[in-house]
């Protein structure tokens, strides 16, 4: 910085001669960038002081400097028909003068000064012996001092588009405490060396700059669905459910609809709420996947068709010819509960110590689809947050005591459940919260009890009672985010800088 160190030496030196000094007289050439580092330099090691000065300063416009040069168009017309004595006629004039719109302009004025008249002939000419061009003595004391006494001039000549204003920063500089002709160095760390030697008796140490702001990290970000799936897990995984992989969107029809006693007639089927995959179309019918196993696929498939078919475990079914070709069909999986009903289904081959499928808790928190028309509140995927609870004797009181124990720890309280419908759950119930901010219940989830219909086809014994929920992820998300379009959450107009701001931690919860 040799220039910065240069321009510290000058202000140190006419400060000597005269304080305070003024920098647009001290330094007319120095850049406002330059002089601030130079005495922000100074100032913090208190060897000057200074103060900012704003001011309002004039320059003149292109054609106010010709009027400088020149004279006003009204003194120019009035200067040529002096000199032609006899008077000139407008074409004349122009060409005299060898501007149109100058003569335009100065013609008029001059007439309204009365420096000019009509002959009888129609030529134009001079009516006085002498004028004052006061527009260009005005812009002269502009372009000398930046400025005119009068503000009124300066109103005027703005309105006219002659002279132009600016906002300058100039400084007011002073001798401070630890005035000196140098600057001497400064230290910035305690050495063994200065200690051994004695040098840190005298030496100048630069004291810390606590305002100063570190250096940008330039690290990465986590998304606040991220930071909201992590708070879920945490909770999951504290009150002791296992995470289910849920790594693949695509399911069977199968696993997402009919396994869970969805019937091949249900709106959410169709092609508008749903969507199929067209290559390849045909999934394989459920089997196992590695060898240990065990569970037998074709008397669950079985079970399956009887129960839609005509009814199977004390249920009449829905009564229509089930299609192994529809079940078939690949979808992009409209819910996570397609992995719960696979989960429930391998637990159904699990042993605990009394020879009974064990007790079980999953969760997961992954990405669904459905074929929605996207608006502030709809998107074509999201995140679906899913909780699973199988255990023997359970009621659906304490599933509302653990909605409410679950979400407490979200910091949402105060639930309210209403019956719902869902065809794989009976009893279900829509969950409830109300919202503050927006002054009204919102949902945020959808829960109910498993059918036996669902639950003994593949197995598992009669008195095992299996709860299951599912929220989006985002709409806690977007409540606790403050964010009203779930557009601005997630899809390609997601602002990145929207991403960084956001705290890396909420204090909100209870
Ligand atoms: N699958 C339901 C949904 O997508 C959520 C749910 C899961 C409901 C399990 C009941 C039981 O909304």
């Amino acid at each position: 910085m040799a220039a910065s160190g240069d321009l510290t030496t000058e202000i140190l030196q006419t400060l000597s001669k005269t304080s305070p000094i003024q920098s647009q007289e001290a330094f007319p050439q120095s850049s406002f960038g330059e002089l601030k580092a130079a005495l922000d330099r100074l100032a913090s090691r208190s060897m000057v002081t200074y103060e900012q000065i704003e001011k309002d300063e004039f320059i003149l416009e292109a054609e106010a400097e010709q009027i400088v040069a020149n004279g006003s168009h009204e003194a120019r017309v009035f200067e040529a028909l002096r000199q032609a004595v006899e008077g000139l006629s407008v074409q004349d004039l122009e060409k005299a003068i060898g501007d149109k719109s100058v003569t335009k302009v100065g013609q008029g004025k001059a007439f309204k000064e009365k420096w000019i008249s009509k002959t009888s002939d129609g030529k134009l000419k001079a009516s006085v012996e002498s004028i004052k061009d006061v527009s260009r003595e005005q812009l002269q004391t502009i372009k000398d001092t930046r400025t005119h006494p009068e503000a009124k001039v300066l109103i005027d000549l703005k309105k006219r588009k002659l002279i132009k204003q600016q906002k300058v920063i100039h400084f007011k500089i002073q001798k401070g405490e630890k005035f000196a002709l140098e600057i001497t160095k400064e230290e910035t760390d305690l050495t063994a060396d200065m200690l051994q030697s004695g040098a840190w008796k005298s030496a100048a140490f630069k004291p810390y700059n606590f305002k100063a702001l570190g250096a940008d990290q330039n690290a990465g970000t986590l998304h606040p669905l991220n930071k909201v799936r992590s708070e879920f897990r945490q909770i999951f995984f504290e009150m002791g459910f296992e995470e289910m992989p849920t790594s693949k969107f695509v399911e069977s029809g199968f696993w997402n609809f009919d396994a869970l006693f969805v019937p091949q007639q249900h709106p959410a089927r169709d092609l508008q709420d749903t969507f199929y995959i067209s290559d390849p179309k045909r999934a394989d019918p459920p089997r196992a996947t590695s060898p240990d196993d065990k569970a037998d696929y074709k008397t669950y498939w079985e079970n399956v068709r009887a129960v839609h078919e005509n009814g199977k475990f004390g249920s009449i079914g829905y009564r229509y010819p089930w299609s192994e070709e529809e079940s078939l069909r690949l979808v992009l999986r409209t819910h996570t509960t397609a992995i719960s009903t696979a989960m429930l289904h391998k637990l159904a081959q699990k042993k605990g110590p009394d020879g009974r499928p064990p007790p079980a808790r999953y969760f997961s928190i992954d990405r669904v689809f459905r074929n929605e028309t996207v608006d502030a509140t709809h998107l074509a995927e999201f995140h679906q947050v899913e909780g699973v609870i199988a255990d023997y004797g359970l009621t659906l009181g304490g599933l509302m005591e653990f909605m409410e124990i679950f979400f407490n720890k979200m910091g949402i309280t105060d639930l309210k459940f209403k019956p719902a419908y869902n065809p794989y759950t009976e009893p279900s119930m829509e969950i409830f919260s109300f919202h503050k901010g927006l002054n009204k219940l919102v949902e945020i989830g959808n829960s109910g009890m498993f059918r036996p219909e669902m639950l003994e086809a593949m197995g598992l014994p009669k008195d095992l009672r299996v709860y299951g929920w599912g929220l989006s992820l985002e709409r806690p998300t977007m409540i606790k985010y403050g964010i009203s379009n779930i557009r601005e959450l997630l899809g390609h107009k997601v602002d990145l800088s929207f991403i960084e701001r956001n705290p890396a931690v909420r204090l909100d919860k209870n």
